[in-house]
């Protein structure tokens, strides 16, 4: 059973990883039209339309989708969402897949997100805001260790840091420009727990576990993610099923109380800690390299199933997943996260993807000779699916070490027991 009875013409926004997995599988729905991704990369460019837009400019995209009779819009990325791109598409008619303005506050303010939690008796750190870092000083300073800095807003990825000093956490806070957060620190091990929703209906997705130090043995700097095993093996069901009565569900309720329903993929980062899980922090998109794993596991039609949630029709689809285990490997310039080389030569890509894994490409290009280039921080996420992880994990380890690239580095540890 389809929502969509005719095909419809789809635009992505977005040019990393996630975006490509996004593309991959929506361009083998036979209810995707033409495909359009702005900006996309190297990898998109095979199985979409690449095309540039200012993807946070809510009327630029507006324009764009009625322009070229865009039957839906998938946007990748917090910006777009942050900026009220998704609120201008509902204006102009156009069905848009994630949330609100208002919705997306959830990933844009943490402090918006922290008096949810605690109006809501949502099990998560306990916490103080400032309306900037002079005001935490004496806080952070005095604050029994760990102590957990954060900006208040959008960060890309850069805005958390748990200090064991208090100089450190004075130092994160010097870094702050605008609100902050300052947090007990948990403990325990992280799992993502991903759910749709079109502000009725929720349907629950698998889990992922990502690995977000750049080096082996989770050492060295945070990174946007390094690698990812879906499902989450530390997540049962039994905690995961706490977690969405416990977490999702009274968030869900009271972004619907607020008059602000929220709509799209929520994703939420956990700590599974010795009282249960606990809310770290929650997304509005889906993750990055964490889309990489669920797209191979995806058995449903992501067109019709995305379609389905953008027109509040989601009861109507049927979501399956694969039972095999995904490991993903992010392959990524050297000198990642703080400042990766770029431009140099990436070999042989297809040899890895000859062995079954899907190689998503993040920060590619392709040079006017033909030769793909590195152009960003992270650059391929090699994909493989296993019967369990081991086997998940040899071939996506198999298939990496089959591409040359010398300015490039990976974890060799991603899954491992
Ligand atoms: P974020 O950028 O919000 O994903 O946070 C980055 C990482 O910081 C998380 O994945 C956790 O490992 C860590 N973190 C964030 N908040 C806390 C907390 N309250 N206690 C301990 N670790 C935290
Ligand atoms: N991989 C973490 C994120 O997408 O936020």
């Amino acid at each position: 059973m389809s929502v969509l009875t005719s095909p419809i013409d789809i635009l992505v926004l977005g040019g990393g990883g996630r975006e490509h997995a996004l593309c991959w599988k929506l361009r083998q729905s036979p209810l995707t039209g033409r495909l359009l991704c702005a900006p996309g990369n190297a990898g998109i460019a095979a199985v979409a339309d690449c095309v540039d837009l200012a993807i946070t400019d809510p009327a630029a995209v507006t324009a764009f989708a009625l322009n070229h009779g865009i039957g839906l819009v998938v946007v990748g990325p917090e910006d777009p969402l942050v900026a009220g791109v998704v609120d201008a598409l509902r204006t102009a008619g156009v069905p848009a897949f994630g949330p609100s303005a208002a919705a997306a506050q959830l990933e844009g303010s943490k402090g918006f997100t922290k008096d949810l939690c605690r109006a809501a008796g949502i099990p998560t750190a306990g916490y103080r805001r400032f309306a900037s870092a002079a005001d935490a000083h004496h806080y952070v300073a005095v604050h029994p260790l760990p102590v957990v800095v954060k900006a208040d807003g959008l960060a890309a990825g850069k805005g958390v840091t748990v200090a064991d000093s208090n100089e450190e956490g004075l130092a994160a806070l010097a870094d702050i420009h605008g609100a902050v957060v300052i947090e007990e620190a948990l403990s325990g091990p992280e799992a993502s727990l991903f759910v749709l929703t079109d502000g009725k209906t929720v349907s629950v997705w698998p889990s992922a576990q990502d690995h977000k130090r750049a080096f082996d043995g989770d050492t060295g700097p945070n990174t946007g993610g390094m690698g990812v095993i879906s499902p989450a093996p530390r997540l049962t069901p039994a905690l995961k099923a706490r977690a969405l009565t416990e977490i999702i569900e009274p968030t869900l309720a009271a972004m619907a109380a607020a008059g602000t329903p929220y709509t799209g993929v929520l994703y939420a980062g956990l700590m599974l800690t010795a009282d249960g899980p606990k809310l770290i922090e929650y997304n509005c998109r889906f993750g990055d390299p964490e889309a990489q794993a669920l797209m191979l596991r995806l058995d449903g039609d992501l067109t019709d199933i995305l379609f389905a949630c953008a027109t509040g029709r989601l009861a109507e689809v049927a979501v399956d997943w694969s039972p095999e285990t995904a490991v993903t490997i992010v392959y990524a310039s050297m000198g990642y996260p703080l400042k990766p080389i770029t431009g140099t030569i990436v070999d042989n890509v297809e040899a890895a993807e000859a062995l079954g894994v899907q190689v998503f490409h993040a920060g590619t290009k392709r040079r006017a000779d033909g030769a793909l280039v590195a152009a960003g921080g992270r650059v391929l996420a090699i994909s493989a699916l296993g019967h369990d992880i081991s086997e998940a994990r040899a071939l996506a380890y198999a298939a990496i070490r089959k591409i040359r690239w010398h300015g490039g580095f990976f974890r060799r540890d991603i899954g491992k027991a």
